[in-house]
């Protein structure tokens, strides 16, 4: 790989820092964990790290509720780990990618306290999106956006005499007020805390909400609420954005890199944001999203590739996140697919169906052309837990919709990494970690896994080992296998590597049976057994 081009094969380690490795004992993951396990993710075999907001925030949305974003949140560690940390991560070769969170803060944010106190037509509410309400006494909402996370998208403040005032914008939890971008200030800022932490070695970071920084002139209602255009995504002066934060990054001499969050419908629209003088790469959430069928994971591998190629982008593949269901409990479900209008909380799954499906999903994401992401977890085969108790439940989504959408917590819960009771060795002193571990996690630490030949994290091991050593692997092209059975997926990769997966319920015949690089499952003779993928040197 070149090195200059490092991003467009990386296997790109998400790291959910609460909930990954506890240094200092208090519950919540840290830092010094996050270096405690630098040799277990160099061992894995990933090329770089991207970590969820590690600014100091009141933890309103896990984070992406920034309070500053050129400090380190006091329970997670301090600016000067988070220096010793990118430098040991790059001595094992590691590249480190932190998120940034332009399109909202925190309410602690000390421009949000100035906004506040100054009142009505100031400078410092210019920098958010304040106006009056509608109705005789603004007693209504000046719009009819609604929150992502539930509820409407405006909230009331009062002013600093006392009287119910104007209104602010967040697009997410009424702690996150919208940062307003047609306001120079805010574009100086951002483009400071850039080179703030690239200054300090950071390779790239991740955009969160990138499709969501430009508003629409005079902020209209949203006219149809049914998956159509909103007056708040993907608007075309957010490209001017990116095009002057690509030069920022294109200023220092080894390449640092953006990878855009954005759930956009039409792919060509999302191709827009990889353009050359844009982003590098961005979530491939169409793929995340598809259901375990072998016609629409081609639709949508054919759909990825053919939207990247005329901006010559790197693909990427992702199964799961911080945000979404974990993928072991999605392919055990009759319905397979993930969706944010329903999560399908507590519909029946089958563990060892979706464990079964989940290894063949590995090995098809990381055989295919471009990026791959591995959320933390999926390696050890871990799936959403999905009993935890309301009390603890912390996401605003459950908060904000009293339920009705059960959040994001399920996929948060803290890692297991040895011993046969909670906390797993999260934390060494035996604290109990910020969210309960369920009972039955002995059977995946990391301890239980290593070296055990069957296990989920010895076949990541294996496969993200196989694909960084194989140059056929990571960036470049594929080749769709002609005349498969229906339910069979096969293709070529340049240089004699060919993945075939089989999601149908029968066992089918392998093209080179006598060239087996690495097997999902154990082959049955010359046959491919039902969800099951196989890599073969050819
Ligand atoms: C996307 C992030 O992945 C999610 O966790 C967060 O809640 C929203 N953006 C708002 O920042």
């Amino acid at each position: 790989m070149l090195q200059q081009e490092w991003w467009r094969g990386a296997a790109i380690y998400q790291v959910y820092i609460r909930s990954f490795a506890d240094g200092d004992g208090d519950g919540t993951g840290d830092l010094a964990g996050v270096r405690a396990k630098l040799p277990y993710l160099a061992d894995l075999g990933i090329d770089a790290i991207w970590f969820n907001p590690w600014y100091p925030s009141p933890m309103d949305d896990g984070g992406y509720d920034v309070a500053d974003y050129r400090d380190i949140e006091p329970a997670f560690g301090s600016l000067a780990e988070a220096e010793k940390l990118i430098e040991e991560a790059h001595n094992h070769d590691i590249k480190i990618i932190i998120d940034i969170v332009p399109n909202h803060c925190s309410d602690v944010h000390p421009w949000f306290a100035a906004a506040l106190a100054a009142g009505p037509d100031s400078l410092e509410r210019e920098r958010f999106w304040f106006r009056r309400g509608r109705g005789e006494h603004g007693e209504l909402p000046p719009n009819n956006w609604r929150s992502r996370f539930g509820g409407p998208a405006w909230t009331r403040v009062t002013e600093p005499d006392g009287t119910p005032g104007e209104w602010f914008l967040h697009l997410y939890s009424s702690r996150q007020p919208d940062l307003n971008w047609t306001n120079p200030e805010v574009h100086e800022e951002f483009e400071d805390i850039l080179r703030f932490w690239f200054n300090r070695g950071v390779d790239g970071f991740r955009i969160d909400v990138a499709d969501g920084l430009v508003k629409a002139d005079g902020l209209p209602d949203v006219e149809d609420a049914e998956g159509g255009p909103v007056p708040y995504s993907d608007l075309d002066g957010v490209h001017e954005i990116y095009r002057t934060w690509r030069r920022i990054a294109d200023g220092y001499p080894d390449k640092r890199v953006f990878v855009g969050e954005m759930w956009l419908p039409d792919p060509l629209r999302f191709a827009m944001y990889l353009r050359r003088d844009e982003l590098h790469s961005a979530f491939n959430f169409d793929f995340l999203s598809c259901p375990w069928d072998a016609g629409r994971l081609r639709e949508v591998i054919t759909a990825t590739l053919a939207a990247h190629a005329p901006v010559d982008a790197p693909a990427t593949w992702v199964l799961s996140n911080h945000d979404v269901t974990r993928h072991v409990t999605r392919y055990g479900r009759a319905d397979t697919s993930f969706s944010f209008a329903d999560r399908q909380h507590l519909a029946p799954t089958d563990p060892v169906l979706g464990t079964r499906r989940a290894r063949a999903a590995a090995l098809l994401t990381m055989a295919l052309p471009g990026g791959v992401y591995v959320y933390q977890g999926e390696e050890l085969g871990l799936s959403e837990v999905e009993d935890l108790p309301d009390a603890v439940r912390q996401d605003p989504v459950f908060k904000r919709t009293a339920g009705a959408d059960i959040g994001r917590d399920g996929c948060r819960v803290p890692l297991p990494w040895s011993g046969d009771a909670a906390p797993y060795g999260f934390s060494n002193n035996g604290t109990a970690p910020w969210l309960p571990q369920p009972a039955g996690w002995a059977a995946f630490t990391v301890e239980a896994q290593t070296d055990d030949p069957g296990s989920m994290l010895e076949l990541y091991r294996r496969a993200l080992r196989l694909r960084s050593a194989n140059p056929a692997l990571g960036d470049g092209r594929m080749t769709w296998l002609p005349d498969l059975p229906a339910g069979v997926l096969g293709f070529d990769r340049d240089l004699g590597f060919t993945c075939v997966v089989n999601l149908s319920p029968d066992p089918v015949e392998l093209p080179a049976p006598d060239q087996v690089l690495l097997s999902s499952q154990p082959l049955e003779g010359s046959l491919l057994p039902p969800d099951t993928t196989v890599w073969l040197r050819t």
